[in-house]
């Protein structure tokens, strides 16, 4: 969940991590803390954002070529100045950094009480630091082998890096469950959770895989051998394709906003070489490579968690309505603990912007245990889950850097949406002039998308003035507009702080209907072709009790937006593609109460961007 970072090499290390540790703030942001050798050890940790670490490090000596940086999500322990990494061994010898949990670091606690040592924090890692020093003293070990050791007997997840005082020539790296990416550079070596802290020191990168520890040393070599039975591994060395200036905010406020703008473009990125609506074809890698395997799966399991989760829906609705496939979408987290009837007629399907989502992660295990083909649908290149899966196709939505997912959203959307269309074609499921029309309809996606940006954001600015004090708000949709709802909920929700549930329409007479008065404002995406009566009586029973009504209707629409208070029009499109329309208004209007309301929209309280962590 944390984020960490490290460097060795010719180069000052403070200000790599510093700003590396900038780069990984979405992934926790509660205390941040580095530890720099120069001769002397000096450790710097605050409660907070880097920022803070920044001014509280003021003036003092951050000296050093070699250092390490961690910004923290916690799990055992309150955020404050003493639980925030880095942690020390009980001799001062050893400094740790750690993204993750050690589950069992009740009993090694105890047994290492037993042996001596005192503890001065509340966290899993400060144990794990001293289970290493111990090991390292009592068996006379060198660092990597005590790493090593000590990592046979944990049980949990794990990213980490461990710094010597005694040796400033080399730091160990262990990774299982949570995600180490090694960067290549001339003068050195950075480690860090992901890849934006490296890319603009070099390209050339190595993703160590679970159970891997990896030595990286000064004069430029490095090894990496398995944890288990300590055999030396031959790197993959991976060229990275990041570009930096979409890990910046290039002129908006927040990286939300501009990751909302960003969207005519990424959706047409996730299409780009993919679609031909004039000579009628789609063409997907992974999709292509098996065929068969979807051309016969008697099902199609989604597995997926949060905004990831809401894709997986619009993906049942639109792989049933037109490649005929039964569809399951299912929480990862449940999923992965029930015991669920998979077979290898079953495809199954994560959906992750991280690929690291360890819910997802651990489902995906157990689904390819069970002989499932398993299909990565996500975004961030070389994460776990791309490389876990047999196939798969990465949106390229590009880093989001915002905690609350919009980019990826459209771009998770559009990639399942082409992927429906083209075993639908290949199926015989769909008939050749709808599958023109949806191709032809497809490609006027970003354009449409860069219009609703364009015409609403001024309305629905003032929309969110009007609405910003409400502590509750209902979402409702119908058919493909329902899980726009549960999306434009889940965004209110998570960073303005404002209570929401999205609901199928026609479910609310069944229960939420008592909400309704004249102080709850009612989101109701009423983009439907079929069913729209249906959804003109649902408007009118919010109305009838002096609800507030916010309506999305294409453009043109007259009897919603006559009941309507505010309707807010977007352009028409075929019903199958309108969640990549409609749920851009919820986007910015979720934005646009948050910063009415004073919250911080890149990082909203105790939620971080990739968890790694069950
Ligand atoms: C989205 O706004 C959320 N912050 C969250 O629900 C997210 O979608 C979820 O944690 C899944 O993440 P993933 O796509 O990286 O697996
Ligand atoms: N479990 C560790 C802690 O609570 C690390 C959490 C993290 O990944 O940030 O400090």
């Amino acid at each position: 969940m944390c984020g960490i970072v490290a460097y060795i090499g010719e180069k000052n290390a403070y200000p790599i991590l510093i700003k590396g540790l900038q780069r990984l703030e979405y992934r926790g942001y509660d205390s941040a803390g580095v530890a720099l050798l120069n001769g002397k050890l000096n450790i710097y940790k605050r409660k907070g954002k880097v920022s803070d670490l920044i001014d509280f490090v003021g003036e003092n000596n951050v000296d050093g070529t070699i250092g390490i940086g961690h910004t923290r999500w916690a799990t055992h322990g309150k955020p404050d100045d003493v639980n925030a990494h880095p942690h020390i061994s009980g001799n001062g010898r050893l400094t740790l950094i750690h993204n993750g949990i050690i589950e069992n670091y009740a009993l090694i606690k105890k047994a290492l009480e037993v042996e001596g040592h005192t503890f001065n924090t509340e966290t899993d890692t400060e144990v794990l630091v001293h289970l290493i020093e111990e090991i390292q003293t009592r068996e006379k070990l060198t660092l990597e082998e005590a790493v090593r050791v000590a990592l046979t007997k944990v049980v949990g997840a794990y990213a980490i890096v461990v710094l010597d005082k005694e040796d400033p020539n080399k730091l160990v790296a262990a990774r299982k469950a949570s995600p180490l990416v090694i960067g290549i550079d001339e003068n050195g070596f950075l480690l860090a959770s992901d890849a934006t802290p490296i890319i603009e020191h070099t390209k050339k990168v190595v993703y160590l895989n679970d159970e891997e520890i990896a030595t990286v040393r000064r004069d430029g070599t490095f090894e990496i051998r398995t944890i288990g039975a300590n055999e030396i591994q031959t790197p993959f060395i991976h060229e990275l394709e990041m570009q930096i200036e979409r890990l910046e905010k290039g002129g908006y406020d927040y990286f939300m906003l501009k990751e909302i703008h960003e969207q005519p473009t990424t959706i047409q990125d996730a299409m780009r070489g993919r679609l031909n609506a004039v000579d009628s074809w789609i063409k997907l890698g992974g999709i292509e490579e098996n065929l068969e395997k979807f051309k016969d799966a008697e099902r199609l399991i989604i597995v997926a968690c949060g905004t990831s989760w809401h894709s997986g829906l619009i993906a049942e609705y639109i792989f049933e309505d037109l490649a005929r496939i039964p569809v399951e979408v299912e929480y990862a987290s449940e999923f992965r603990y029930r015991n669920p009837v998979i077979t290898d007629k079953d495809v199954v399907i994560a959906i992750s912007q991280s690929g690291e989502t360890a819910d997802t992660l651990a489902a995906l295990e157990l689904a390819k245990q069970k002989g499932a083909m398993i299909y990565g649908i996500v975004n961030v290149v070389g994460s776990s889950i791309a490389r876990l899966t047999d196939a798969g196709s990465y949106i390229h939505a590009g880093p989001e850097i915002g905690v609350a997912s919009t980019k990826a959203f459209t771009g998770q959307v559009t990639l399942l949406t082409l992927m429906a269309l083209s075993i639908a074609q290949k199926r015989g499921t769909i008939s050749e002039s709808y599958f023109k029309k949806l191709t032809q309809e497809m490609e006027q996606i970003p354009h449409k998308v860069a219009r609703v940006l364009e015409k609403c954001n001024t309305q629905i600015e003032y929309i969110s003035g009007e609405i910003k004090n409400a502590n509750n708000a209902l979402y409702l949709g119908r058919g493909y507009s329902f899980p726009v709802a549960l999306e434009g909920a889940l965004k209110l929700k998570e960073i303005s702080y404002i209570h929401a549930e999205g609901y199928p329409a026609a479910e609310m007479k069944h229960g939420p209907i008592a909400l309704i008065d004249e102080n709850m404002p009612v989101i109701v995406i009423a983009t439907n072709q079929s069913a729209y009566e249906k959804i003109v009586s649902n408007v009118q029973e919010v109305k009838a009790r002096q609800g507030m009504v916010i309506a999305i209707v294409t453009e043109g629409e007259k009897e919603i937006s006559k009941l309507a208070d505010y309707s807010i029009e977007i352009p028409e499109t075929e019903e199958p593609l309108t969640p990549l329309l409609s749920v851009i208004p919820m986007q910015l209007l979720s934005y646009h109460i948050a910063v009415m309301r004073g919250c911080n929209v890149d990082q909203p309280r105790n939620l971080a961007k990739s968890v790694t962590v069950e």
